[in-house]
């Protein structure tokens, strides 16, 4: 992640990249720059191994969304992917279903 990561709030804009290393559609190391051990931590307050796996991913495609601190404009920026972790919309009809929480990240220039 090197755009936004929210919740927690006290992340938001990231400073610095967070790296996310996923096996099996779950987060299984936390590593990076400043706001890693805030997430790594907020990750783990729910004791719930659902939080862990990916919920989503989502492209943004809004060529006028800028990275300003609100979730709902980061998640839209010009080519971005977007990831989501933890409770899953019923209505993605996915394997995770309900969980602690909701996390969402986006990576600002993927190669897919
Ligand atoms: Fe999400």
């Amino acid at each position: 992640m090197d755009g936004f990561l929210w919740p927690p709030s006290e992340i938001g804009v990231l400073k610095s990249p967070v790296r996310l290393t996923i096996e099996n559609g779950r987060i299984v190391g936390v590593e990076g720059g400043l706001e890693t051990d805030v997430f790594r931590r907020w990750l783990s307050i729910f004791d719930d191994p659902k939080m862990y796996y990916i919920a989503h991913i989502s492209f943004g495609f809004n060529p006028g969304a800028r990275l300003t601190g609100v979730p709902l404009e980061d998640e839209r920026v010009y080519g971005c992917i977007k990831f989501g972790f933890g409770s899953q919309f019923l209505r993605f009809r996915g394997r995770i279903g309900t969980a602690s929480s909701h996390s969402d990240g986006n990576c600002l220039n993927p190669e897919v």
